[in-house]
């Protein structure tokens, strides 16, 4: 089987995607897949990549970065047919992306786990691992993803959405309370966001979020929450979808929350996989990951991110269509504790694209 895994990208992620990508191409037994990776700059440029040798990993101060020297310039040729996905290198030479049996766009955030790469996939009739263009831009988006959830009686948290010039009112000061989470509505691993205590340090706040998009939400805290995540699994038998148990995000960043710096550069395993939880927990998370997949209409994998608050309810954060794959990340480390390994994971993720 020959895969096609895209790197970078232009989305604040860039690096996270690379660490990722990097874990699942290790991860993918190279007797059974051929693979080719297809690495994307933070300007949009395409170049093929020597994924194998390239230095991906995240942490221990190294931020990779796909960077137009470090492959072979790609270019999107005009193949009238679309057929061959018609990604060719610049000397017109090996085409990149034709006979490829799966892409694994393994890109977090904008342009590329929003639809838009999938779109292009769509187009070129290449099968690839996740969900569809409208799935992936629903569920990559803070503000659509929480109004279809709520439109399903899944509960969500209490927020606003600001767009372009907006400001909270008095009034959504008042109902939201002390202390808020800001966020950019499509944006992911944390970036962009900043919790904020004091109404004073709103405005920075919505400046921070607003660099990486447009489109702002803030959202009430929950107090004494605690924060769990389940990975969700597609069945090759078309059944409903396997569910980790949940685990623990050990909140210890910097700001006291599961920011950047805890998610990746912090030393040890920021999850406890197996949590003490009030009875019914753990299957309520479960059931409602479950849910979220299906009314989010995704496909093959999705990591679904809940707050327990004080009195015991269950909220659903949000979704992640292509959650993190470093090996350390949630998902690999939850599924090879409930007996799917990495690299059987991924093998699983490529056939369940293929077939
Ligand atoms: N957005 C990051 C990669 C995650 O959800 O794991
Ligand atoms: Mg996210």
């Amino acid at each position: 089987t020959k895969v096609a895994v895209v790197l970078g990208g232009r989305s604040v992620e860039h690096p996270v995607s690379c660490a990722s990508a990097a874990g699942v191409i290790a991860a993918l037994d190279p007797e059974q897949y051929e693979v080719v990776a297809v690495g994307i700059t933070q300007a949009g440029q395409w170049l093929s990549v020597d994924a194998r040798s390239a230095k991906l990993a995240l942490g221990d101060g190294n931020v990779p970065e796909i960077s137009a020297d470090s492959g072979q310039h790609v270019v999107l040729a005009a193949d009238p047919t679309m057929k061959d996905v018609a990604i060719t290198d610049a000397a017109g030479g090996a085409r990149v992306l034709s006979d490829v049996d799966v892409v694994f766009p393994v890109l977090h955030g904008a342009y590329g786990e929003d639809g838009t790469i999938q779109g292009l996939l769509e187009m070129a009739d290449v099968p690839y691992v996740g969900s569809n263009v409208l799935s992936s831009a629903a569920s990559m988006d803070k503000d659509f993803m929480k109004r279809l959830l709520k439109a399903e009686g899944i509960p969500v948290g209490d927020y606003v959405v600001l767009k372009r010039d907006q400001t909270l009112s008095e009034a959504e000061k008042q109902r939201l309370g002390l202390p808020v989470f800001v966020k950019p509505s499509r944006a992911g691993s944390s970036l962009g966001i900043s919790k904020v205590t004091d109404w004073d340090d709103l405005d920075k706040a919505i400046a921070t979020a607003r660099a990486v998009d447009p489109k702002v939400l803030v959202e009430a805290a929950f107090t004494g929450v605690r924060e769990l995540e389940c990975g969700v699994l597609e069945r090759e038998d078309g059944g409903a979808p396997d569910t980790t148990p949940p685990f623990e995000v050990l909140i210890a960043g910097t700001e006291g929350w599961f920011d950047f710096e805890a998610k990746y550069l912090a030393s040890g395993s920021p999850y406890d996989l197996a949590p003490d939880l009030p009875e019914g927990t753990a299957e309520r998370i479960r059931e409602l990951a479950a849910r979220v997949f299906t009314v989010m209409d995704c496909s093959d994998l999705a990591r679904v991110d809940f707050f327990l608050a004080s009195d015991g309810t269950v909220y659903v954060n949000e979704i992640n269509t292509m959650p993190g794959l470093t090996p350390g990340s949630g998902v690999p480390v939850a599924w090879a504790n409930a007996g799917v390994d990495y690299p059987e994971l991924v093998a699983r993720l490529v056939r369940l694209a293929a077939n």
